[in-house]
């Protein structure tokens, strides 16, 4: 065949695998998806009972401004990955998942955990006998996380967020919401780490991130198995 016999299939097979990847597939997985919406306000989704607003819209817009989305993905993924084992989602996220977002903060790299499910009861669920398990992820472990990750697991890499922290000296009473944070890392002698209101958006967000409700197009959710690192 002379060289230019090559160019038609070349272009062919070309032009079928972008017809594939970019409609057909794509088109397999969510074609049969039926619109879901809300009679009265005709924009939210009837079935996705988790719609993130007031303090946890803010504290996403301080996420996507503090760039958390280059370390962390919100895409728990299905098949044969290990994002269920490592205790990440019950069930793999699907288009719906991000339907109530603006624009959804995917990310695309993983030097961190996945946090589509971080705010939800079973997310990691490390066994009981990790020296590392956290007693609870409340509001209060994830300030402590934030203002200095290796306070709360031992090498973390993740950088510390202090910034979004004031130390102040303590005048009168301390502040509630002052971190108790372990002796080598605290304040101080008569100083406080409080949060600023961008730290407490952020942490609210954080926990609103629960995507484990049931939805049919992602398949049966399966419990979490022992935790991978
Ligand atoms: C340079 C990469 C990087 C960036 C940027 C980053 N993280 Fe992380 N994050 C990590 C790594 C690595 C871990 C795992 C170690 C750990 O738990 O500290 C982690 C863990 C976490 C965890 C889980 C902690 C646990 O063990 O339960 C949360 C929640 C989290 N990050 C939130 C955030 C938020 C919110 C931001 C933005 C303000 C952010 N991260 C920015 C790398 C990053």
């Amino acid at each position: 065949m002379s060289r230019s016999g090559f160019l038609f299939p070349i272009l062919l097979i070309a032009f079928a695998t972008s017809l594939g990847v970019t409609v057909l597939i794509p088109h397999a997985q969510l074609g049969a998806l039926t619109p879901d919406f809300k009679e009265e306000d005709g924009l939210v989704s009837d079935v996705y009972p988790n719609v993130p607003g007031g303090l946890a819209e803010v504290g996403r817009q301080v996420y996507v401004s503090e760039g958390c989305q280059t370390c962390h993905t919100q895409i728990v993924r299905g098949g044969d990955s290990a994002d269920v084992d490592r205790g990440w989602g019950s069930r793999r996220t699907v288009a719906r998942d991000h339907v109530t977002e603006h624009t959804p903060v995917l990310g695309a790299l993983r030097l961190g955990p996945d946090l589509s499910n971080v705010g939800s009861e079973k997310w990691r669920n490390e066994p009981s006998d990790d020296p590392y398990k956290p007693a609870k992820r409340d509001a209060s472990w994830h300030l402590k996380h934030l203002y200095n990750p290796l306070a709360m697991g031992e090498g973390s890499i993740m950088p510390s967020y202090k910034h979004l922290f004031l130390v102040r000296k303590i005048t009168g009473t301390p502040s509630p919401d002052a971190l108790q944070l372990p002796k080598a890392m605290s304040a101080p002698t008569g100083s406080e780490v409080v949060p600023t209101p961008e730290a407490k958006a952020l942490v609210a967000y954080l926990g609103s991130l629960d995507r484990s409700h049931p939805l049919k197009e992602a398949g049966k959710a399966t419990a979490a198995t022992t935790p991978k690192k």
